[in-house]
């Protein structure tokens, strides 16, 4: 637990005086604001407010509103206190505001520190949305604590591509689930009055030349499976930001986009709020506000520094084309209207209303990293762990039996929390998972530990033919003495990342010979799989008994792990996305990355289980799957009711569901929907409903899910319309997308 005092100085440093001095000229042009004025009515209606407050502002003011103001600030107006949204980086914690990666990782920086949660790909194993509303939240009271008002978060982007650099941070491959989870983060932050940036808007699924891209999308592709978890924060979030997306979809930049911005975003959707740029993302003045543009960031002096930082220019960072001055000029020559601004700025001003910050700043104070916040953190790396073979019942782990471990691989010994870029966040202090091991094992176990291999580009001592040969050695000795072998391996921050794609699903630096030689001398060896990309483990999968997927787990990763390990929680995660054999099964094999800057989405809906499922491509670990230390039997699923909302019907299915082994657990049980008879291709069953529930040993419960017609429909592109074809369909329950155990037909007539 800390006091955050220090953060202060560094926040009010932050705040840019160019708005202000930009502003002082305009300020004798406006007419003074009575206390009185009705925008500073809380009591009245937010939409009368603001209108209230632009009709007071001069033209220069509003377009001043347009660009942000620092790296992580908007731009006040102090003449009618307005106030500058202050942000921060999320989504798995409260990152350091003080300016880029290149900054932030200065040594001369201060150290900023907040709980680091885990990884966005983990919470969504963890198939738990009241878990991740309760995360939101606790991030959201980071956020404040530390004097920001905005956490640039979720991140729900779908994980398209298995060498994705950012696969880390999403929900995982499927619309339904990114929706649930999505919306649960964007509520637990703004209960809070914190507001959040559902990210990035649409289609950002790939690091790889993410400046230049064009991605070739068909519009069912994009309904289906690219825009639902937006299209949910919208309408059932009432998100309070949208951040676009770097990348070109079909032809425009993200940014400039006014089919994605306006057609789809505020017109089909109803979005009210505002959308921000992503960092440095703009690439010209009238084209981005009349797409639908509300707020370019970043701004001021920070902007301009970066833009001419060689990686900037190399990769293709654009921005400043927001700025006043570039907007005024745009009005003058009739390219933009004052209506259009109006609308702009309407949608700022709702927001800093609707999050109270009008009348209250989030001054910095109070505390982070508590107690609490840590359990919740510790809570979701648990539940997000998946157990993925388990031969032999190796673990979990009996304390009784077992007097000795050896914790070998380049992932054991230090805490990788997160993947690289702008969501790693500082923790105070994080568990590796040698050190969750050791706590756990106590006196009476000894807990020997070995490198075995030095991670790739970590530290140059270990890269010689010399060096590796003696890091193997020390860590087959060690497995060969102990009564059980602990391998973990995978990935850090600085090989997986935003700003680039992994190159290969392989893992690096010679871990699967690190395991294939730690499994020949100790033949019961549990590998721990800690990445955020899926990995090829062909070389060794056949003779390892135990295999545990850990993802980044943030900074209890390492306690959460030795919790599973030991027995002491029940594993309950299960994938968010299929783990293909190679990387040449998945579906956006062929077309990934493109030639030219163009890439086109070929798979079209065929994305993740879709694909795999259908086209009877067999993954390594499919959609869905995980174990657990106990079974679960499912049985008697029957349509419970259809029930009618107005004129719309419900159907409720029940399912009962059995824990029929020894210890209490929690099971994922999911419903998908299989239509045999649209006029459509359509995948073998998709996703619409799962719960997750605890049992106890013997104990036996009704589980309840409720389909809407949205549960049967497809997005139609010749009518641009979702569709639902009468007839008969087949609810599926399963434990997995392969692993269906229970089948009825339902007959819809509308
Ligand atoms: C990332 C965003 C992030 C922003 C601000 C961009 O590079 O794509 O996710 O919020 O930087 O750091």
């Amino acid at each position: 637990m800390k006091l955050c005092s220090l953060r202060i100085c560094i926040a009010l440093l932050s705040l840019s005086s160019a708005t202000v001095t930009r502003l002082s000229s305009q300020q004798t042009a406006a007419s003074a604001v009575p206390d009185d004025a009705p925008y500073k009515n809380t009591s009245l209606p937010v939409d009368q407010r603001v209108a209230d407050l632009l009709r007071r502002m001069t033209l220069e003011e509003k377009a001043t509103m347009l660009a942000g103001s620092a790296w992580m600030e908007s731009a006040p107006i102090p003449r009618l206190s307005i106030p500058a949204i202050k942000m921060a980086d999320g989504p798995m914690g409260v990152r350091s505001w003080l300016g880029s990666s290149a900054i932030t990782n200065a040594a001369n920086t201060p150290k900023i520190t907040s709980t680091s949660f885990p990884s966005g790909v983990a919470m969504a194993a963890t198939w738990n949305p009241e878990l991740v509303q309760r995360e939101g939240q606790a991030i959201a009271q980071e956020t404040k604590a530390l004097g920001r008002d905005m956490i640039l978060g979720p991140t729900v982007n779908i994980n398209r591509v298995p060498l994705w650099g950012r696969n880390f941070e999403g929900y995982g491959e499927d619309p339904f689930l990114s929706a649930r989870l999505g919306v649960a983060y964007i509520k637990g932050v703004q209960a809070e009055g914190v507001i959040p940036s559902v990210k990035h808007f649409a289609a950002n699924n790939e690091e790889f030349e993410r400046h230049r891209l064009d991605e070739k999308i068909d519009e069912r592709a994009l309904h289906e499976i690219y825009l639902p978890a937006f299209k949910a924060a919208v309408q059932e979030a009432d998100v309070w930001t949208v951040m676009s997306a770097y990348q070109k979809v079909n032809g425009k930049y993200c940014a400039e986009n006014p089919y994605l911005l306006t057609d789809i975003l505020k017109k089909e959707f109803g979005f009210k709020n505002f959308v921000v740029s992503d960092w440095a993302s703009t690439y010209s003045t009238a084209p981005t506000v009349n797409a639908g543009m509300d707020l370019e960031m970043p701004g001021g002096p920070p902007l301009h520094a970066m833009l001419t930082r060689p990686q900037s220019i190399m990769s293709g960072n654009s921005g400043g084309w927001l700025e006043a001055d570039k907007v005024l000029a745009e009005v003058k020559a009739d390219h933009i209207t004052e209506a259009t601004i109006n609308d702009n700025v309407s949608r700022i001003l709702r927001v800093i209303m609707l999050s109270g910050l009008m009348e209250h700043a989030h001054n910095p104070g109070g505390e982070v990293d508590t107690p609490e916040r840590q359990k919740i953190a510790l809570e979701g790396a648990i539940e997000g762990i998946v157990l993925l073979k388990n031969q032999n019942a190796l673990l979990p782990l009996d304390p009784a039996k077992i007097h000795s471990i050896a914790v070998i691989g380049p992932n054991a010994l230090v805490a990788r929390t997160g993947g690289g870029g702008s969501s790693l966040v500082r923790p105070d202090h994080a568990a590796s998972p040698l050190e969750g091991i050791t706590k756990r094992a106590g006196s009476a176990i000894q807990v020997t530990s070995a490198l075995g291999v030095g991670m790739e580009g970590e530290d140059a001592t270990h890269d010689t033919a010399e060096a590796r040969a003696n890091d193997l050695k020390q860590a087959t000795d060690i497995a060969s003495k102990a009564d059980v072998a602990i391998v973990v391996v995978g990935r850090y921050n600085k090989n997986e990342s935003e700003g680039f794609d992994v190159k290969t699903m392989d893992l690096p630096a010679g871990q699967d010979e690190l395991i294939q030689a730690v499994e020949k001398a100790n033949p019961r060896t549990v590998v721990v799989l800690n990445t955020g990309d899926p990995v090829t483990m062909r070389k060794w999968l056949d003779s390892t008994p135990a295999l545990v997927d850990m993802w980044y787990g943030g900074q209890e990763g390492g306690n959460a792990l030795a919790a599973i390990l030991f027995g002491d929680a029940n594993p309950s995660g299960k994938l968010p996305v299929s783990l293909p054999k190679k990387f040449e099964d998945s579906p956006a094999a062929k077309t990934y990355p493109g030639q030219n800057l163009h890439t086109e989405y070929a798979e079209g809906i065929y994305v993740g289980y879709r694909y795999y499922d259908t086209k009877n491509v067999e993954p390594e670990f499919p959609f869905g799957f995980g174990l657990s230390y106990t079974q679960f039997e499912y049985s008697d699923l029957k349509l419970a009711r259809i029930e009618f909302a107005g004129k719309n019907p419900t159907w409720q299915f029940a399912v009962k569901v059995r824990n029929t082994g020894q210890r209490a657990g929690a099971e994922v049980v999911q419903l998908y929907v299989h239509d045999g008879h649209s006029k459509i291709d359509r995948p073998v069953h998709e996703l619409k409903a799962f719960h997750r529930i605890e049992l106890n040993p013997g104990e036996s419960k009704t589980v309840e899910f409720t389909l809407n017609n949205s549960a049967f429909q497809y997005w139609n592109p010749s009518t641009k319309q979702w569709t639902l074809d009468p007839g008969t369909f087949e609810i599926q329950i399963g434990a997995s997308s392969r692993d269906i155990r229970l089948k009825a037909p339902v007959q819809i007539k509308r």
